[in-house]
């Protein structure tokens, strides 16, 4: 079946099985591997992309599913040379280890925020991420970085 979406501003339309996932539609047809698969039974959230801006996890998504929509990934977010705030706090406050989780990881944050423009506490941003895992356990730094982002402008973007 003929699937058509624009991701990162590109529109894209392949001929694929009905049972693609749009994860697998991301990376094997686009080539786009910045999103990870890490369970693939929509626990881990390594798979997080934005899907009309809202984050969702593609291994849960049939592509089909996804057909005539706007998809955002982690080698979308960037504006040009310039990373994405989200992206630079992670840099800034150390929150990776392995990387395998970020990318997941900073899709999730930069919908959370978006979704709470006032800013959030700690305890929310922490609920808010708890859909996504990070085996190296960054979880507080990743917190840090987050909260350097919520509620300001850049946040916004
Ligand atoms: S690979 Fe999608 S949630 Fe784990
Ligand atoms: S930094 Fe390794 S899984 Fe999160």
């Amino acid at each position: 079946m003929k699937v058509s979406m624009t991701v990162n501003g590109k529109a894209e339309e392949r001929d694929v099985e009905p049972r693609t996932l749009l994860v697998f539609f991301l990376r094997n047809e686009l080539g786009l591997t910045g999103t990870n698969i890490g369970c693939d039974t929509t626990n881990c959230g390594a798979c997080t992309v934005l899907l009309e801006g809202e984050s969702v996890k593609s291994c849960t998504l049939l592509a089909a599913q996804a057909d005539g929509a706007s998809i955002t990934t982690i080698e979308g977010l960037a504006d040009g040379e310039h990373m994405h705030p989200m992206q630079e706090a992670f840099r800034e406050h150390h929150a990776l280890q392995c990387g395998y989780c970020t990318p997941g990881m900073v899709m999730a944050a930069v919908s959370l925020v978006k979704e709470h423009p006032d800013g959030m506490t700690e305890a929310e941003v922490r609920e808010g991420l708890e859909g996504n895992l990070c085996r190296c356990t960054g979880y507080h730094n990743i917190v840090k970085a987050v909260m350097a982002v919520a509620g300001t402008p850049a946040g916004a973007r």
